[in-house]
């Protein structure tokens, strides 16, 4: 740590989110060079599924920079974004302050999609899961609050297991907290329809981190199938 970090962090977090925002390092705003963690497949991906299954709304976890909710509320819909760390949520919030479609909300993920899946009333949203890095991973109750029976919800997990594409990488936080098929599978879901990019990840561009799209939904399912960007993953449970 130099002494500089040490100092930085004995501020409040707050303090330094706000700090952070108006030094505005390029390091900061883009800390892995764009939206999507660089990924310029992985855009195109979500802007495929995202024009092809009609969402009302778009909801991410983990907001950390607002770097990938910039991208997201360019597509004209509601944006929510929920970040747990005061820190990231306080640079966000700036960041984000002129976007007039987004909410940028500080909390753990799952009340906020508790709430968000209660009252969307025949209205279906586009999901980005990313609120990894904690202690406690909150992806299976995520997972169990959106695919839900009858649910038209599509959703997209990143840095999960591409499972027969090794030019991927994933998340692994331990024994059963791996981002993976199998993970997917030990959670309550209905039966559901699973997608892995068909770009070969040695072919992506920025971090490579693998993701999967998932929806319960047999119209989405077919919506998502005719899709370029994507190819029907092997260990779907709905297909
Ligand atoms: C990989 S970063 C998100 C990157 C961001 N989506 C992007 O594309 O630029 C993960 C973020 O999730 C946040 N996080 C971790 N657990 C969370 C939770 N339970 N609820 C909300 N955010 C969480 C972390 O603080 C971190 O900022």
């Amino acid at each position: 740590m130099t002494p500089k970090q040490f100092l930085l962090g004995l501020l409040p977090a707050t303090t330094r989110g706000s700090l952070e925002y108006h030094f505005g390092s390029h390091h900061h705003f883009y800390p892995w060079g764009g939206a999507m963690n660089g990924q310029a497949a992985r855009l195109e991906l979500a802007r495929s599924v995202i024009r092809a299954t009609a969402p009302q709304m778009i909801v991410e976890t983990g907001t950390y920079r607002g770097t990938t909710t910039e991208f997201l509320c360019d597509f004209d819909l509601p944006v929510t974004t929920v970040e747990i760390h005061p820190r990231f949520f306080t640079f966000a919030r700036l960041r984000l302050q002129r976007r007039a479609t987004c909410q940028v909300l500080q909390s753990s993920s799952v009340p906020v999609l508790r709430g968000i899946t209660a009252t969307l009333a025949g209205r279906h949203a586009f999901y980005y899961l990313d609120s990894h890095w904690e202690k406690h991973l909150p992806l299976r109750e995520e997972l169990e609050l959106i695919l839900t029976e009858g649910s038209e919800a599509v959703v997209l997990i990143d840095d999960f297991k591409v499972a027969d594409d090794d030019g991927y990488g994933f998340d692994d936080y331990g024994p059963g907290q791996a981002l993976t098929m199998d993970y997917v599978r030990a959670c309550s879901l209905p039966p559901f329809h699973a997608f892995y990019p068909s770009v070969p990840g040695r072919e992506e561009t920025g971090y490579r981190r693998g993701c999967v799209v998932l929806t319960a939904s047999a119209a989405q399912a077919a919506k998502l199938g005719a899709l370029p960007m994507l190819r029907a993953a092997p260990h779907s449970r709905g297909a």
